[in-house]
């Protein structure tokens, strides 16, 4: 529970309870906000560091929330756009948890499929499904492909 790099390169300060997500791949962290649908109006409280340098990555960007859990859904969305993040659930400012995140094998009900055609797109009473491949997703009722912009297809 150390930080051995000093406080000198401690950008964002410690939180008391919450959760902290760490090594997201730079340039990353406003689609996790996305993801877990927090855009500050309802007072969240919430550090972000961006671009910072890491020993795991070139650059990698850190949150940390306060008074916030994930679910398993936000994870696994979350594994998509940050296969290597770790999260760290503190209390009473120390770290009582910490997790890297799986890969699911399929996440259902999170992406909205971006085909106007697609099923599950419509009114129909038909959740999302898609499947997690190496390089992206593919929806299971019409087979769209998406490999960029994943984050943008999250359901809010
Ligand atoms: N952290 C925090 N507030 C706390 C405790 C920890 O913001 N009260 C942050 C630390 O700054 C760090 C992350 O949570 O960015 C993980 O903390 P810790 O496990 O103590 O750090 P490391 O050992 O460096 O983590 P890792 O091995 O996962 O890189
Ligand atoms: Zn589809």
């Amino acid at each position: 529970m150390s930080d051995d790099r000093g406080d000198h390169e401690l950008r964002v300060s410690k939180i008391r309870n919450g959760t902290v997500i760490d090594h997201v791949p730079g340039g990353q962290a406003l689609n996790v906000l996305a993801i877990l649908g927090i855009d500050g109006s309802e007072g969240e409280e919430l550090s972000v560091g961006m671009n910072v340098p890491s020993d795991r990555l070139a650059r990698k960007d850190i949150l940390k929330v306060e008074d916030r859990e994930l679910s398993q859904d936000e994870v696994d969305v979350l594994s998509l756009i940050a296969p290597d993040a770790t999260i760290n659930i503190v209390r009473e400012y120390d770290v009582v948890e910490k997790h890297r995140v799986d890969r699911p094998d399929v996440v259902e009900g999170v992406l909205s499929c971006p085909n106007d055609g697609c099923i599950s797109a419509g009114d129909e009473p038909v959740d999302s499904r898609f499947e997690v491949l190496d390089d992206g997703v593919r929806c299971e009722y019409c087979d769209t492909i998406v490999r960029e912009g994943i984050a943008s297809l999250i359901d809010t």
